[in-house]
């Protein structure tokens, strides 16, 4: 990591450094179902301060802090609760908060205020989503899931179904996809594709990368297929969702094409691009990667506080 914030998984595009997050991350997860207490970070406060709605990337930080020993302070709808309602400004609320606290978490709707953010804090910002940029965390969590279920990542064929363009846990995975050998797919509708300066990057790392216009012409050949939700809360008018929302769904005939050893990810939530029949298919990874997210938190939080 170049520096104490995680704001860009551009910050990590060496196979080594990802090496060992994913190493600790076993650790902690090892660590964890053996029931053996961490306390390395008692002391500290994890404050997460969140723009937007939430489940898994602050209830796992937050379980990521209480489990090794720190303590959380938390607005959940930071939009609601917090002095933003008076006007405050978002530089105002990091210089305070950051204050109170070791390492704030923040979520934001506007695509660079986790930089905007660093600059003004005194304690590691972690980026858990800004707007349609990133959200690094994830992206972590989800190499760490591919690592895991093939036990290595050069080499697969991945599949990005979905919201290209407003999907931030896109962008910030194709990032670190850059640092393997992969062969890359990108299916979305025509309105969702993926934003030039990500096809740029990967042209620039000669990253093997095909647009394709339909799922099944690649259904069978892929090793991991990514789905995301359309990104409702970024569109300009309901008309423009309602028309896109059912333009892929994967369901047990899809499934029936795929390769016996394929995964499915999802970084959830779900809308209908998922049929529920498929979640007990051994395919189906997207519950085994949410749940890696606690590992990889946990991993980051270790690491962020032994560097400072
Ligand atoms: C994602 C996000 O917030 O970008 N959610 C998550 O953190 N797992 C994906 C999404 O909201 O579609």
């Amino acid at each position: 990591m170049e520096s104490m914030h995680i704001i860009s998984t551009k910050q990590f595009l060496d196979k080594k450094i990802l090496g060992s997050i994913f190493k600790l991350a076993d650790d902690m997860e090892e660590k964890d179902r053996a029931g053996i207490l961490i306390n390395s970070l008692k002391g500290k406060i994890l404050a997460s301060l969140f723009y937007e709605p939430s489940t898994r990337t602050r209830f796992s930080f937050e379980s990521a802090m209480h489990k090794l020993g720190g303590n959380v302070i938390s607005t959940e709808s930071a939009i609601h609760f917090s002095s933003v309602t008076k006007g405050e400004s978002l530089q105002d609320t990091i210089k305070i908060i950051s204050g109170y606290s070791d390492i704030i978490i923040l979520r934001h709707f506007k695509e660079g205020s986790a930089e905007i953010a660093s600059r003004f804090s005194s304690v590691p910002i972690i980026n858990a989503g800004d707007g349609m940029g990133e959200h690094p965390t994830q992206a972590l969590l989800d190499l760490y899931t591919i690592k895991k279920e093939f036990g290595n990542i050069d080499n697969i064929k991945i599949a990005l179904l979905g919201d290209l363009l407003y999907g931030r846990t896109i962008h910030s995975l194709l990032h670190l996809l850059g640092a393997y050998n992969v062969d890359i797919f990108l299916i979305s509708p025509e309105q969702l594709k993926l934003p030039e300066k990500y096809k740029n990057y990967l042209d620039k790392k000669g990253i093997d990368y095909k647009e394709i216009d339909n799922i099944k012409k690649i259904i069978k050949e892929i090793d991991v297929l990514y789905v995301t939700r359309i990104q409702k809360e970024r569109f300009n008018s309901e008309d423009e969702y309602e028309k896109l929302k059912n333009s892929y769904k994967i369901d047990s005939e899809m499934l029936k094409e795929m390769k016996d050893n394929a995964i499915i990810m999802h970084p959830l939530p779900r809308v209908n691009e998922i049929s529920t029949d498929i979640d007990d298919d051994k395919r189906a990874a997207y519950f085994r990667q949410a749940k890696n997210g606690l590992y990889i938190r946990m991993a980051l939080l270790e690491m962020i506080f032994k560097k400072n």
